[in-house]
């Protein structure tokens, strides 16, 4: 089985991005963590950042036959009407992941186009919610 984690657009910068919301984690550390994770659970690996809205969308399409997505989509998640349908028409299981407390910041933060369509949903506990999101796919398996 295999599991994609997406990262949408300033996450290239993570580490040195306004690293007293984001960490100093860089991308490559959050990409060999969840490497990591995936191998404890006999599992392969899709890990890709984009910049570019249209771009994510079509890397949830070539999710299709995935076990499911963790879907870190930073802005484009309080955004973006194309990246919700898309979750909708592909029918993954899709964990919505965020570093930071979205709801401990700006108001335009506290909506998301990703929850209503996403099997669930961790903010706020830094990297380690792509492990715990890798987990609970990972238990999926034999749901
Ligand atoms: C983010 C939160 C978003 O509001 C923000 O636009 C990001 C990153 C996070 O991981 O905390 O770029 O998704």
């Amino acid at each position: 089985d295999t599991v994609h984690v997406l990262n949408g657009p300033n996450l290239n910068l993570l580490g040195t991005r306004e690293p007293e919301v984001y960490g100093r984690t860089t991308l490559a550390d959050l990409e060999a963590a969840c490497r990591a994770s995936c191998e404890r659970h006999g599992l392969d690996l899709v890990f890709r950042q984009t910049n570019h809205e249209g771009e994510l969308v079509t890397l949830l399409q070539q999710a299709r036959g995935s076990l499911g997505v963790v879907l870190n989509a930073a802005a484009y998640t309080h955004t973006s009407v194309a990246l919700g349908d898309a979750i909708k028409a592909v029918g993954l299981h899709v964990v919505e992941v965020h570093l930071s407390n979205v709801f401990a910041r700006e108001p335009f933060r506290h909506h998301s186009y990703i929850s209503p369509v996403a099997r669930g949903v961790i903010c706020g506990l830094g990297i380690d919610g792509y492990r715990l999101a890798i987990d609970a796919l990972a238990a999926s398996r034999n749901s």
